[in-house]
């Protein structure tokens, strides 16, 4: 295995991906924008080994926003049929790799279909919670969505009467959102020349550091990986310390 002279002492222990630019490197080449999605599926899988080869435990990609509706119906069609054929793809990797499977987001608005091979995925997975390796799926996910149904949830309990309001702290909050019981991100990765945030993992990455690439998605190679965990191996992260 090539680890492309990454640390592998100090590895961020989950790294968080915003995987774009999949329209314009189809664009480039004259190919509808669908293509570039194929090409950035199989990308993520190239990605994700390389993950796991060097000893990542925790991966998250966003694979579809809320806000993501908003496109053309004939490209979110596109997506989410290539999302249920990949998931059982992506079903064998997992299990090769003993991996943990979630998917963040609302799943209330996907197809049956596609919720129920979600859940079976999930489920099956939950056999491998000693192995080590999570791997999210970011799909209808969106960060403020999210903080509002964990905003929800916990006045549920308020009103209830199961917790009093002194009880809502940082750690009670986290547990209600989709990414309960993961460690913060501690690397960001966007690629294709975009700096922004995008609604993702808001609450989640208050002290993550943030790596930007001008290469587009499916073109983000294991080496192009590597250079970003090497540049954050470099930074002093302080958490607002000294
Ligand atoms: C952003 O590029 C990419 C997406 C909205 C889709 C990402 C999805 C995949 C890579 C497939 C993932 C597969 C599974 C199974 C989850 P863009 O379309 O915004 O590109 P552009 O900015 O160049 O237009």
């Amino acid at each position: 295995m090539n680890t492309y002279n990454v640390d592998l002492n100090n590895l961020p222990k989950h790294i968080a991906i915003i995987m774009d630019g999949n329209g314009r490197w189809a664009k480039q080449r004259g190919l509808p924008r669908t293509a570039g999605h194929f090409k950035g599926a199989d990308n993520l899988k190239r990605i994700t080994h390389f993950c796991y080869d060097i000893g990542i435990k925790t991966l998250t990609l966003y694979a579809f926003s809320t806000e993501n509706w908003k496109r053309p119906q004939d490209e979110v069609d596109a997506l989410f049929n290539l999302f249920y054929e990949k998931l059982q793809d992506y079903k064998a990797l997992m299990g090769d790799r003993k991996a943990v499977v979630r998917f963040l987001g609302d799943k209330k608005p996907l197809s049956e279909k596609l919720r129920n091979k979600m859940r079976e995925i999930e489920r099956d997975s939950l056999k491998y919670l000693d192995g080590g390796f999570t791997f999210n799926f970011a799909i209808n996910y969106g960060s403020r969505d999210e903080i509002l149904k964990a905003t929800r949830e916990v006045a549920e309990l308020y009103k209830n009467g199961d917790i009093d309001i002194e009880d809502i702290n940082e750690k009670l909050f986290s547990n209600h959102l989709y990414t309960y019981g993961l460690p913060d991100p501690d690397l960001m990765i966007r690629p294709s020349g975009e700096q922004r945030i995008s609604n993702f993992l808001l609450w989640q990455s208050a002290y993550t550091e943030f790596y930007y690439s001008n290469v587009l998605w499916p073109d983000f190679s294991p080496k192009m990986l590597a250079d970003a965990i090497i540049e954050y191996q470099k930074r002093n992260r302080r958490y607002g310390g000294v």
